[in-house]
C-alpha cells in the first residue's frame, strides 16, 4: 500500500517538475499565429463548451426577443461594438478578425446550435466573455442585462438579414446607445467606435490613417 501511495507520489512529483521545466524553458509558443496543437485544442474547446453550458444552464431567456425595438437597439450597438470581429451580413473578413485566435465567430452565419437553444449561451458569454480569446466580458464595462438581451435579439435575425437590412436596422438606431454604470451611459457621440469593415473598396472616415496592402484589399493612408 505504502508502496503505492510512494509510486503515486514519484509520478506527480516528475509531471510537475517536467512541467516546471517546459514551462520556464519557454518552449510553448504564445504566439496568436501558430494554432494550438489538436490534442490541446480539442482539451481547451471541451472545457470551454462545458464551462458555459454548465453557466449558461440557469439563464431565463425573455420571451421578448422577437421584439423589433430589441433587435433596432441591438443593431446600433452591435455595429459600435462587435462588427469589427464578428462581421455583419456580406461584410468581407476583417483585419481583426483574421489575426486574433481564437478565431471570432462570423455571427451575420446561422450557428450549428437550433438559434432558441443559443440565446442564453450567448447571453452569457456577451455578460462574461471568455478568457485569454478576446470576447470581452461586456458587463464590466457597464452593460447592463437588457442591453445585452437586445444583442442577442438582433444575433438571432442576423443569419436572415441582407447588407441593406442590417445597414437599415444601424441607421434606424440610436447607435451606440446601452446602459450601464450608473452616470456612465453614453450615447453615439462621446468616445471613439471601432472601425467598420467595409462591403466596398471605399475607406470609411475611421480607416482615413490605414493603408497597407493585405491581399483581401488595400487601404489609403495608414499609421501604426
Ligand atoms: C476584439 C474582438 C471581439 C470583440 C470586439 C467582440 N468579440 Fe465576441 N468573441 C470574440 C472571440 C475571439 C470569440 C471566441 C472566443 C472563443 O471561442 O474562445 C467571441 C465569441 C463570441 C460569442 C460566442 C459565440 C458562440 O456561440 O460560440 C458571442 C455571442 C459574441 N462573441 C458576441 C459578441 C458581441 C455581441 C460583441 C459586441 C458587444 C462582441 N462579441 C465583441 C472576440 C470579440
Amino acid at each position: 500500500m505504502n508502496k503505492i501511495l510512494l509510486g503515486i507520489l514519484a509520478a506527480l512529483g516528475l509531471g510537475t517538475t517536467t512541467g516546471a521545466i517546459i514551462i520556464t524553458s519557454g518552449v510553448i509558443d504564445v504566439g496568436a499565429d501558430t494554432p494550438h496543437s489538436p490534442v490541446v485544442h480539442q482539451v481547451l474547446n471541451y472545457a470551454r463548451e462545458q464551462s458555459i453550458a454548465r453557466s449558461a444552464a440557469s439563464i431565463k431567456v425573455p420571451d421578448t426577443l422577437n421584439d423589433p425595438e430589441r433587435v433596432r437597439r441591438g443593431a446600433g450597438n452591435y455595429d459600435a461594438m462587435c462588427v469589427n470581429c464578428h462581421l455583419a451580413p456580406e461584410l468581407p473578413d476583417s483585419e481583426i478578425r483574421q489575426g486574433l485566435y481564437p478565431q471570432p465567430p462570423d455571427l451575420s452565419l446561422k450557428p450549428d446550435a437550433p438559434l432558441e437553444l443559443s440565446a442564453s449561451r450567448w447571453f452569457w458569454v456577451i455578460k462574461h466573455g471568455i478568457k485569454a480569446s478576446g470576447m470581452p466580458a461586456w458587463s464590466k464595462g457597464g452593460m447592463d442585462d437588457e442591453a445585452i438581451w437586445d444583442l442577442v435579439a438582433l444575433l438571432q435575425k442576423m443569419p436572415a438579414l441582407s447588407n441593406a437590412d442590417y445597414e437599415q436596422l444601424v441607421a434606424a438606431s440610436e447607435g451606440h446607445s446601452h446602459g450601464g454604470l450608473e452616470g456612465r451611459a453614453h450615447d453615439a457621440g462621446d468616445h471613439q467606435e471601432m472601425p467598420h469593415p467595409v462591403v466596398t473598396g471605399e475607406t470609411p472616415d475611421s480607416n482615413k490613417k490605414h493603408n497597407h496592402d493585405h491581399g483581401a484589399h488595400k487601404h489609403n493612408k495608414h499609421k501604426h
